[in-house]
């Protein structure tokens, strides 16, 4: 085949590694300082519901956990005509959601909106038995899920704050149980953007319920999809979310390392293709971004289809610049179809990806600088900025390169964050490079970006040229050609830039050996 016609260039995907293949064996899930877990370990077994730890509720009101609807401080204060008093909050949403789904509550209306579109099924029929479906079976089960409240999550959830390396552990069980209590919108202190959560992302989903563009409805399909499965069937796996921060990067400048390998192309996705790989998630500082709102683009589509995701935004604080989210065991539950503003649900999805209590899907949110001009990302603080973001990324201390899976990523940070594909690609594959690991980059579609970033990874790992060498061009070009650039965008591009230099160091030192032995 012609290289022309071909949709991926380079290192053939199937020499990449991917998890579980390239794990080294799993030691067994323990209980240490850095790392909460919500179950019981012991009595894990493949197949069964984990069992929550600890038996009875623990109730915390504090500001290193996350305040439940269920504690017994969530209370309400009441007009009485005595003065004023107090009532369980908990009480009140028992009663609220117990109470049924008033037939013209704006809820009540959207969900109805969302069955009766003409694209999910043009029979009549099956639209009023999935109507009736969703009133009698999917919303009941959601209540009583969210109820559960008290005897699913009894262990005080740790809020991830900034520079805390920390993991949590839990169940797909008590994630569906926190998730329906966002849904219904119970979570205390987090209605308002000035309270204590400030720094955190929006959890209930009361924005989803705001107005019925398509997006929402769309939204919404996704959502009870997934609502529909996991009270169908309980779910029996486990979900781990680290909060990693990198306090010593590596030293662009002098890194000798040479580049990995590199399979590129521009077709596929980032969660079809890159199973078993550490797949890219194009964060928000905030984790989620706009997925309980408008927003519509990756990361908000990746939270929907694997909606185990949007628990993180129930503890995560946003991210520093030298932090990540790694969420390892999130499923499919669904399929969808276009993006952004044609974003569909498509239907309900079966994750095969291997199971070993926790699916070995491995998401890991990093969160670009937003550039509202071309020039500004070739500042050098810019550059080691995500440099150092992509690498904490990518970085796990105390693993083998052997057994690390590759990075399936893409153009992260250059859709809603306008960066340039070109520069971020190289940054991408620097970091990857430091941190020993191979790359498989999804174009989107854009053969172009494919044959461009392949012929310059095969230039410069034919040419010897290290991570150090790199940064070196990268900051000559933004001193000589960015710097004293009057226009919006630079007349020589940066790959040509780095041609032109590699190759006249080359003749120069041709020229030198040449001299020296002549
Ligand atoms: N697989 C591979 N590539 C993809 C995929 C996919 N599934 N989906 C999109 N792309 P964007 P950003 C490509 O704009 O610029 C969110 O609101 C496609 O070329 O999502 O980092 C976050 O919460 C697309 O243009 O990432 C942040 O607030 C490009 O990836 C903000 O957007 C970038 O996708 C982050 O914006």
């Amino acid at each position: 085949l012609h290289n022309m016609d071909r949709g991926w260039l380079g290192t053939p995907i199937d020499e990449l590694n991917r998890m579980p293949q390239c794990a080294p064996p799993l030691s067994h899930l323990k209980v240490v300082p850095n790392h909460t877990v919500t179950v019981r370990t012991d009595l894990l077994r493949e197949g069964e519901v984990p069992v929550p730890y600890p038996t009875k509720f623990k109730d915390a009101w504090d500001d290193v956990s996350v305040k439940m609807p269920c504690s017994e401080k969530n209370l309400f204060p009441m007009e009485t005509e005595d003065g004023g008093g107090v009532q369980s909050r908990w009480e009140l949403i028992h009663t609220a959601l117990q109470g049924g789904f008033k037939k013209r509550s704006h809820l009540t209306i959207l969900l109805l909106q969302c069955l009766f579109f003409p694209t999910l099924s043009s029979l009549q029929c099956l639209e009023l038995c999935e109507a009736q479906h969703l009133f009698e079976v999917v919303l009941p089960a959601m209540v009583s899920l969210a109820l559960s409240a008290p005897r699913l999550c009894t262990l005080p959830i740790p809020l991830l704050k900034s520079r805390m390396n920390h993991s949590l552990t839990m169940s797909q069980e008590q994630i569906a149980c926190l998730l329906a209590n966002a849904f219904f919108c119970t979570f205390p202190r987090r209605n308002s953007r000035k309270s204590e959560y400030c720094n955190y992302p929006e959890i209930n989903f009361y924005r989803l319920f705001e107005g019925s563009s398509s997006r929402k409805i769309e939204k919404l399909k996704t959502l009870l999809c997934y609502f529909r499965r996991v009270s169908q069937i309980r779910p029996k796996g486990l979900v781990t979310f680290t909060r990693q921060m990198v306090n010593n990067p590596p030293n662009w400048e002098s890194s000798q390392t040479q580049l990995t390998r590199l399979h590129i192309t521009c077709e596929g996705t980032i969660e079809d293709d890159g199973y078993g790989m550490l797949q890219v998630d194009f964060a928000n500082r905030f984790v989620g971004g706009g997925v309980t709102g408008h927003g519509l683009v990756q990361e908000e589509i990746r939270f929907l289809i694997n909606p185990e995701l949007i628990v993180s935004r129930l503890f995560t604080e946003a991210m520093e610049y030298n932090e990540c989210l790694i969420i390892t065991g999130t499923e499919q539950y669904s399929k969808y179809s276009g993006y952004a503003e044609s974003y569909k649900w498509k239907e309900s999805h079966t994750d095969e990806t291997d199971d070993w209590q926790r699916r070995c899907t491995e998401i890991v949110a990093i969160d670009a600088l937003k550039f509202r001009h071309f020039l500004e990302q070739f500042l050098p603080e810019k550059m080691v900025r995500e440099l150092n973001k992509a690498y904490c990324g990518f970085f796990r201390s105390n693993t083998n390169s052997k057994h690390l899976s590759a990075v399936a990523t893409g153009n992260w940070g250059c859709g809603a964050f306008g960066g340039d594909t070109r520069l971020k690609a190289l940054i991408q594959l620097m970091a990857a490079a430091e941190a020993g690991r191979d790359m498989a980059y999804f174009t989107f579609g854009d053969a172009q970006l494919m044959r461009d970033v392949h012929e310059i990874h095969t230039f410069l790992t034919g040419r010897k040229v290290t991570v150090g060498r790199l940064y070196s061009l990268l900051n000559q070009y933004s001193s000589t050609v960015c710097k004293n650039c009057r226009t919006t965008r630079p007349d020589e591009s940066l790959y040509s830039f780095i041609y032109q230099k590699v190759s006249s160091q080359t003749a120069t030192d041709a020229l030198k050996s040449a001299k020296d032995s002549g």
